[in-house]
Parts: structure tokens; sequence; C-alpha cells
């Protein structure tokens, strides 16, 4: 079988990851997938910038819809970021019957509805694990893993860069500030890091979750979202003198009158699983009312942690290549015609 051709839109940090895992794991995702994934075409708004992963072989463009458009290009993986114009390029892969990967959460939160509806109707798919959590496959965990449970609820730390700065602000006392601004030279913040702080990149992967878990359309409007940037060092001191531990939640619960959804620091007991989840860590607790609870921890941010979750992505796609595209209809994906509405309560 030939390879399969990537066309990779964006080479900053995940995408450099992107290619370097594919080139130093070759062999092995080779295997999985039943064929070999190779990038054929990338798009960078500054080819002169410094690299992070080799680009031998990748012929290069500024333009990523010639990326898109180019009939050499069977896959397209996104990985610029925000809505525009991630979303058009994404719409005009689909349209064409590209499968789409992609990390962008704020996308998907917002217009995921309409993107998994195009991808149906042209037989292809939209995969989003990198979306949420980074390293951690907790798409595919609750999708898969916990397909015959009723989810009842989940939490979960799904900000790394917020972690980052709690954690460093206990641990060493520094200024939220100082501690931001290394998250962001380290690779892990938003291109916009009030994203981060102020709690919408945890709305956009609660929303996501929610509708993953619940089986419910994607309302990142009524997500109840504090962040973390009116917390002080003096905050943080005084709950560990007290046993516990501040930690940035997204919150994601089914009740009889609909199900709530919120984003706020909350209070964990030290001995709690989540109340030691540091650093740059992400943690999920699921609880499903067959399997009780679970809990999944990994990297929430960063190249090669992020990377492993868009090339897992790849692997499905190209497994799910090979199936008769009017079968290919997107196990991958929120299928839209199976979502039922639900109130979110106010908060
Ligand atoms: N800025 C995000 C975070 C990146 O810190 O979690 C991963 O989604």
């Amino acid at each position: 079988m030939p390879p399969v051709r990537i066309g990779l839109l964006g080479l900053g940090t995940v995408g450099g990851g992107v290619v370097n895992v594919l080139t130093r794991n070759a062999e092995e995702i080779a295997r999985r997938a039943g064929r070999r994934i190779e990038v054929v075409h990338a798009s960078a708004r500054n080819l002169d910038a410094p690299r992070i992963c080799p680009l031998e072989g990748i012929l290069l463009t500024t333009d990523p819809m010639e990326v898109v458009e180019n009939p050499e290009v069977d896959v397209v993986v996104e990985l610029i970021g925000g809505m525009k114009p991630a979303g058009d390029l994404m719409r005009r892969a689909l349209e064409l019957g590209k499968p789409v990967v992609t990390a962008n959460k704020a996308l998907i939160a917002h217009e995921g509805m309409e993107l998994f509806e195009l991808a149906q109707r042209h037989h292809t798919m939209v995969a989003f694990e990198a979306a949420v959590a980074g390293g951690i496959p907790i798409i595919k965990a609750i999708r898969e893993g916990l397909a015959g449970n009723r989810i009842e609820w989940l939490a979960g730390i799904i900000n790394g860069t917020g972690n980052y700065i709690l954690t460093a602000m206990r641990d060493e006392g520094r200024a939220f500030a100082e501690v931001l601004a290394e998250a962001q030279y380290l690779g892990y913040a938003e291109a916009d890091p009030t994203f981060d702080v102020e709690g919408i990149d945890a709305a956009h992967k609660l929303t996501i979750l929610a509708a993953i878990a619940f089986g419910m359309p994607l309302k990142f409007d009524e997500v109840y979202t504090e962040g973390i940037s009116g917390i002080e060092t003096d905050d943080v001191r005084y709950a560990g003198e007290f046993g516990y531990q501040v930690k940035h939640l997204g919150i994601a619960r089914q009740r009889d009158d609909g199900v709530e959804l919120r984003v706020h620091p909350t209070l964990i007991p030290e001995r709690r699983l989540l109340a030691n989840v540091d650093g740059v860590q992400n943690a999920v607790l699921v609880w499903g009312d067959s399997v009780g609870p679970t809990m999944y921890y990994g990297a929430g941010a960063g190249a090669e942690p992020t990377a492993s979750a868009v090339v897992a992505d790849l692997v499905d796609v190209v497994r799910t290549l090979t199936a008769d595209p009017t079968h290919r209809v997107p196990h991958l994906a929120v299928v839209p015609d199976q979502i039922s509405d639900m109130t979110v309560v106010p908060m």
C-alpha cells in the first residue's frame, strides 16, 4: 500500500512535534495504522522561522489553502489554531472529502456541530483528540472505553498553563506574571494567554468533553467561566496551611433538571488525587454508573504530548480510510443526528 500523505497546517510547537513523532516512530506507527504516514506538504506563516523538526522531503508554502487543495494530500492536519482562517480551511478540506485531524479546541467548541455535519455529508471525518487535555486520550476513553456507561459527572484540570502557574506559585512563591511568561516560553500557553488564565481554554475543553460524555450539543456560551487571574501567592499558601490545594477545574454534571457546566478555581483536600496533579500535567476524573470513578492523567500541553494525540487520531483515520467510504461516517466525531438537547443549569 502507498503511504498516506499528510498536509500539515502549522509548523509551530505542535506541528513540529507531529513531524518529529511521525519521523521517529515511523515503523511502529505504520504497523498500527497498516500504512506508512508521511507529511508531504506543510504551511507556515514564516518559512524562515526556527523549527524544532527536520523538513526534508516536505513541500513548504505560506498558503495553507494550497496544502488543503493539493490533490496529493489525503488527510489534513490543522494546527494553526483560532477561528480564522482555520475554520475555512477545515471546511474546504471536508468539502473535498478529506479527513481532518485538529487540536483546535476553540473551533470545535464553537463550530463543531457544523463541521461534524459537513464531515458526515461528505463521508469523511473530523478527529480532535488533541483538543482536550494534550496527550491524555480522554476523548477516546470516554467515547470508547466508557461507552457502556451513563456518565454521571466529570471533573478535571484541563489547562496545563494554569496548573503550571498555580504549582509554581505554591512551590516557589513566584509571582503570577513571571510564571505565565515562562509557560509562554515553554510553548504551553495559547497565542492569547488570557484564554488560559481567564478559563476560556478550559471552557472550550469542557464544552467538548460534555458533548462526548452526555451526547449533548456544544454549549460553550453557557459554561460558567472563571479563571485564575485573581489568585495570589498568599491564597495558594494559606490554602496549603489548611490542608487544601487550589486547583482550576472544569466540571460537568448531569442533574435531574439539566446539566451543570462550570470552570473555576476550587479548594481540594490534599489527600485527593486531583490535588496532587502538578505542573503542566492534566487529569480528568470521570464517573460512570457501571464502572464508578476512573481517572486519566498526563501532560496537558507541549509539543510531543499534544503530537501524541494528533498522531493517534491519524492512525485511527488511516485505519478508517481503508473502509468503504459510505461506512466511514464519523466514529471519530460526535454523530450530529444522535445529539439530544439538554438544559444547562445556570450557576
Ligand atoms: N494552552 C493550553 C494549556 C494548551 O495550557 O492547556 C493545550 O491545550
